[in-house]
């Protein structure tokens, strides 16, 4: 498995595997322990987790497999993320959804993720979503802590333009190594907003997430879905494949900033496809036919 280096530090596999759905699996403990082996034996080596997971309970459910298989732990990057506090009968407390990246937050909510995960340490550490009120000072001080103190070794962000990346990245002193944004066929945003070009230019390497638009690429419901949904399935037709997934994933890894695709599902047959997938080549043509049509018009 093809490896991208985000950092010195950090190399995560070119394909990674998500776990914001883990609840939604209904795994049994041996079901989640064959998907973690699989995906390892795939080379898919980077999972990706957030506080909220689940509410708030994804993290502890990934912990469960590593309190009773610690070994598995050295073989893979962690990531995870905070920033973000919802309604839980968890925290009584919070009684609105709202962003917290204050100091003493992002200290405890890494304190939590820790015990969560059973882990002794964390990867990669996401700011989840910007915050209107973040303090960039105060958030940099808590990564710097953090960092200090072997809790947590590398730091991004996540859903950021490029000016709120680079004001916390200034006050970070430039550290910080990715930023994960939402990115498919179906979701252009980030073509749009300038974050592309941004990271090509910062040499970042951005990971990608829902890359099956959450299924709405698979199983249409609005009109841009709908066509995307015919092109995708006319050219896994002239490549000759049973299912666009691999399309998508292709179209995905074409470009050049080595987006990294979060894969959402949780069936091992699934994340092969993924993997699988590396070895599709499209031609820029099909490429641009899949961008024009989610973008619903021709380029002049
Ligand atoms: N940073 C952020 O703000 C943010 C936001 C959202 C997600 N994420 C990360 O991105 C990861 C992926 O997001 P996502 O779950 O929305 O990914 P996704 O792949 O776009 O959507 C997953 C959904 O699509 C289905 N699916 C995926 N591959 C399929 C296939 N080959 N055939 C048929 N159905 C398929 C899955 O069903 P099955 O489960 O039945 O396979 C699941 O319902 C999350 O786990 C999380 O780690 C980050």
């Amino acid at each position: 498995m093809e490896k991208v280096k985000l950092s010195p530090h950090l190399e995560v596999s070119r394909i990674a595997l998500g776990f914001w759905r883990l609840m939604d699996w209904k795994m049994t403990f041996n079901e989640l322990e064959h998907l973690v082996e699989e995906s390892l034996n795939l080379g898919v080596t980077t999972f990706d987790h957030a506080d909220i997971y689940g509410e708030y309970q994804c993290e502890e459910a990934f912990g469960r497999l590593l309190r009773a298989k610690p070994t598995l732990r050295n073989k893979f990057q962690l990531i995870t993320k905070c920033g973000i506090k919802v309604v839980s009968p968890k925290f009584p407390n919070q009684k609105i959804n709202h962003y917290d990246t204050s100091y003493d937050h992002i200290i405890e909510s890494v304190d939590q993720s820790l015990r969560n995960l059973n882990a002794d340490h964390i990867d990669l550490l996401l700011i989840h979503r910007p915050d209107p009120l973040m303090n960039p000072e105060e958030t940099a001080r808590a990564f710097f802590q953090l960092k200090a103190s072997g809790k947590v070794l590398n730091f991004g962000v996540s859903n950021f333009s490029i000016i709120q990346f680079e004001m916390l990245n200034k006050y970070f002193g430039g550290m910080l190594v990715t930023n994960q944004v939402e990115f498919s066929p179906y979701c252009l945003e980030h073509f749009q907003n300038g974050n592309m070009e941004f990271f090509l230019k910062q040499k970042i390497h951005p990971m990608g997430w829902s890359p099956m638009a959450g299924g709405a690429l698979l199983n249409p419901t609005d009109e841009k879905g709908r066509r995307v949904h015919k092109k995708l399935q006319q050219i896994a037709g002239e490549l000759g494949l049973d299912f666009i997934d691999q399309v998508i994933y292709a179209w995905i890894l074409y470009h050049p900033s080595m987006v990294i695709p979060i894969v959402g599902s949780g069936k091992p047959e699934r994340l092969k496809s993924a993997v699988d997938a590396m070895k599709i080549q499209l031609t820029r043509e099909q490429w641009y036919e899949i961008f024009i049509a989610s973008q619903g018009y021709s380029l002049p």
